[in-house]
């Protein structure tokens, strides 16, 4: 079998080159690409590479050798350094290779590199906003077509051809989770028929350009919220708005969390599913976002010299509350099975933020509208 080769993130974002076997040293003030050289057998069989002689110009690297002599060579450069920066665990190397490293005292350069990659330069948020828009326009056509007995893995078929229409991937393993199936958190079968009267909660985004989306929406399979639904999509959305507002630069990044949980647990104590000393966890266990970028649980760290760190322009968080309700005699029936997820992609900008997902519907009104449609 043959599996698509995706580069590792950190290497993608030094070298924008997703081949395999290619390393990349940065040695006094010089860029260094070691990569497969090119044989025309090989090529017969895998397609095309980039080649040694093409790499210098194409990848803007000062050196480029084929990876075969990386063994003489990171034996002199590294000879020649006074520190290595080097993280072992996400890319090891050849034994030998890994040998010659353990040898030197090395230090992770994750830590500078992933505050790097926590805030977005004009061109990743270009490849963002692209992600987000390729991924709301799956949804809305997922949106329109959802109808009671038509299965999860149907509704999920639409994501795999607009994503790949658009030359896109997923960036993870979507969730299709028609009624109760919305309550298990991380719901991947995807196999169940939809009903009727339940809601269907997706959650879904693609890659694009190594850059993910990351969108979860819910809505009536038959168009219709229920009364019940409907209290509790409101009252989620509200959350979500809320924990929206509370994102500028300067704001403490717990601050969405922290609204959030408060606007669903009073939400939850006014229609009497949670007793006001009640612990909003088993309703809502997970929490109201993380950073989103090449990966989707994007590298950069949430606290820095053990404080909450503030938001800057240019971080990128998905916002994503949600309200899970598993079937309880300690609880109304009609609230049973409702599990509901509303989740954005968010940029940090000058005057506050920008939804990067704003395109998509998720007021009643709206999902209710575009149901109607077909
Ligand atoms: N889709 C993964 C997440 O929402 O965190
Ligand atoms: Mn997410
Ligand atoms: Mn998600």
């Amino acid at each position: 079998m043959f599996y698509p080769f995706r580069a590792h993130s950190d290497f993608w974002y030094l070298t924008g080159f997703s081949e395999p076997q290619a390393v990349a040293v940065f040695s006094e003030g010089k860029y260094i690409i070691f990569l497969r050289e090119k044989d025309a057998k090989t090529e017969i069989w895998n397609g095309k590479c980039l080649g040694v002689d093409a790499a210098s110009k194409v990848l803007g690297a000062d050196l480029a050798y084929p990876i075969s002599a990386l063994k003489t060579q990171l034996p002199q450069l590294i000879k020649a350094a006074k520190n290595i920066y080097y993280d072992f665990k996400p890319c090891p190397l050849d034994d030998e290779i890994m040998h010659c490293l353990a040898l030197t005292k090395t230090h992770s350069f994750a830590k500078y590199l992933h505050e790097m990659r926590l805030i977005k330069d004009d061109s990743e948020i270009a490849s963002m906003q692209k992600a987000a828009d390729i991924s709301v326009a799956a949804h809305q056509l997922a949106i329109e077509q959802t109808k009671p007995d038509l299965f999860e893995y149907e509704i999920g078929a639409i994501f795999d051809a607009n994503f790949r229409k658009h030359n896109a991937t997923h960036a993870y393993e979507p969730i299709v989770a028609g009624g109760k199936n919305a309550c298990v958190l991380h719901y991947i079968k995807n196999d169940k028929r939809l009903n009727a009267g339940e809601l269907l909660l997706i959650d879904a985004g693609c890659e694009v350009d190594g850059y993910a989306a990351d969108i979860s929406r819910t809505f009536p399979i038959n168009g219709k919220f229920s009364p019940a639904q409907r209290q509790i999509y409101q009252l989620v959305l509200d959350a979500q708005l809320a924990a929206i507002a509370a994102i500028k630069p300067s704001a403490p990044i717990t601050a969405p969390h922290k609204i959030a949980k408060q606007v669903l647990k009073q939400g939850l104590i006014d229609l009497e599913i949670l007793p006001t000393d009640g612990d909003l966890t088993q309703f809502y266990m997970h929490g109201t976002g993380h950073w989103l970028g090449l990966d989707v649980h994007d590298v950069g760290n949430y606290q820095q010299n053990n404080q909450d760190r503030k938001y800057k322009i240019g971080m990128v968080t998905t916002v994503e509350p949600g309200i899970y309700i598993r079937a309880s005699d300690k609880i109304n029936p009609i609230y049973w099975n409702i599990g509901i997820r509303i989740e954005d992609d968010v940029l940090v900008t000058k005057n506050g933020n920008r939804v990067l997902t704003v395109a998509l519907a998720k007021e009643i009104e709206q999902i209710e509208a575009l149901m109607q449609k077909l």
